[in-house]
């Protein structure tokens, strides 16, 4: 699909901010809802909105589309259908499977995070501390390019580590993280492999049989759907771990390790978002079509453009190696807000601080990071319009800063 064609699918690239068409480029931090999204979700709730297992149609249609949505996740990430599992978001999802996988382990036993991720997958490995006695190690993050210290992971790997949890991809900077490498540290120490495939996809097919992980989790919200969690968990692993639960849920997987009622017309959206996905022909099921080619345009036009600012810094990897378009950069002689409102009032939407990527911002020794990030929808002259707002901003004298 050509991008003016994807625009038109999004009823919020029609909002005007003082006299000029937003350009939205806080994707890292939740994507714009295309029109068959919102449309599945009324559908459900006007149509078939009931609870799960009665015996009437409405509550029939909604085991259907529960159904539906597990095996429509299940293809974007190359899974089986009762390998999958909602949560209100991923973060909930993912304290809800380490509160389980605690359950397993004893006083001393290790578990890896790294400096790079979001604090969702250091947070909730680090609540294990206080709850069970399990140790969380983090692997550092190479402050020149943002990449994992992949040595220093393998150092930290040892008999006592039962899990290395680790990001497919920064929010904050964008770097791709070498997931093959992580794999086998963690299959040669015998310990599991989670991953937080939150931010890493919108942007690259998520194959969880290739990716060979136990655990894998992403959120709608980021790939053009609602706010919902996804979990994958390997079928032996999702049917044995003992999921925190209240006794009349039921004990099957993949429901044994949800909680209550779902949030249902998220779950219609899921389908809709993941058929919204294909469609693009980006994601899991068609790797590399045209959107793919649009991101590659875009992410070096970003990153050359933003480097070619005086005063302006940009973190990460360059575009020559693994990285969404998604870039963080600082103004020399003012706060990331102060920059995002500046940028606001040109109508152009991005985010600031430090994403809840805080050991990122922190190791790069900075007061917070301004992020920039591509979606589907951005078009090179929104590119152009955020390059040269930048470049007034930075130089306060009406934008001839760029070298
Ligand atoms: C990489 C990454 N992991 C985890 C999360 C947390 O996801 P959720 O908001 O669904 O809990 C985010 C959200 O920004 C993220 O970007």
């Amino acid at each position: 699909m050509h991008v003016h064609e994807i625009r038109r699918c999004f009823p919020a690239l029609t909002r005007i901010h003082n006299g000029l068409p937003v350009a939205y480029f806080d994707g890292p931090g939740g994507t714009q809802v295309p029109q068959v999204v919102a449309d599945a979700m009324a559908d459900y709730l006007f149509q078939h909105n009931a609870n799960t297992h009665w015996a009437y149609p409405t509550s029939e249609e909604t085991d259907a589309i529960i159904a539906g949505a597990r095996k429509a996740a299940a293809g974007f990430m190359n899974a089986r259908a009762d390998e999958i599992s909602f949560g209100a978001n991923m973060t909930t999802i993912t304290f809800h499977l380490a509160r389980a996988l605690g359950r397993t382990w004893k006083k001393g036993d290790e578990v890896i995070v790294t400096d790079l991720d979001h604090h969702a997958n250091v947070a909730t490995w680090r609540a294990l501390e206080i709850d069970r006695g399990i140790v969380v190690r983090a692997a550092r993050m190479i402050r020149e390019t943002c990449q994992i210290d992949m040595d220093h992971l393998a150092r930290l790997a040892g008999s006592k580590t039962r899990l290395i949890a680790i990001g497919g991809a920064s929010n904050a900077v964008g770097t791709i993280n070498d997931l093959a490498t992580v794999r086998k540290i963690a299959k040669s120490v015998g310990a599991l492999f989670f991953v937080d495939a939150v931010h890493l996809a919108p942007h690259e097919p998520i194959d969880v049989q290739a990716i060979d992980c136990d655990f894998l989790s992403v959120s709608a919200y980021k790939f053009y759907g609602p706010h919902i969690g996804i979990l994958f968990a390997r079928k032996d692993l999702l049917e044995s771990l003992p999921f925190p639960k209240l006794d009349p849920a039921p004990d099957s997987a993949p429901e044994r390790a949800e909680t209550g009622t779902q949030n249902q017309e998220g779950i219609a959206g899921v389908t809709a978002a993941v058929q919204f996905m294909t469609s693009l022909g980006v994601g899991a099921a068609v790797p590399g079509g045209p959107a793919g080619e649009d991101a590659r345009r875009h992410t070096s036009l970003l990153w050359n453009g933003l480097k070619s600012i005086k005063r302006v810094r940009v973190y990460g990897v360059p575009p020559s190696e693994p990285r969404t378009p998604t870039f963080a950069f600082t103004v020399d002689g003012k706060t990331s807000e102060e920059v995002a409102r500046a940028l606001a009032k040109r109508a152009i939407f991005a985010s600031h601080g430090d994403f809840y990527a805080a050991t990122v911002v922190r190791t790069l020794g900075v007061e917070g990071l301004v992020r920039a990030g591509c979606a589907a929808y951005t078009t090179g002259e929104e590119i152009e319009r955020l390059l040269a707002a930048v470049d007034e901003v930075s130089s306060g004298n009406g934008g001839r800063n760029r070298k």
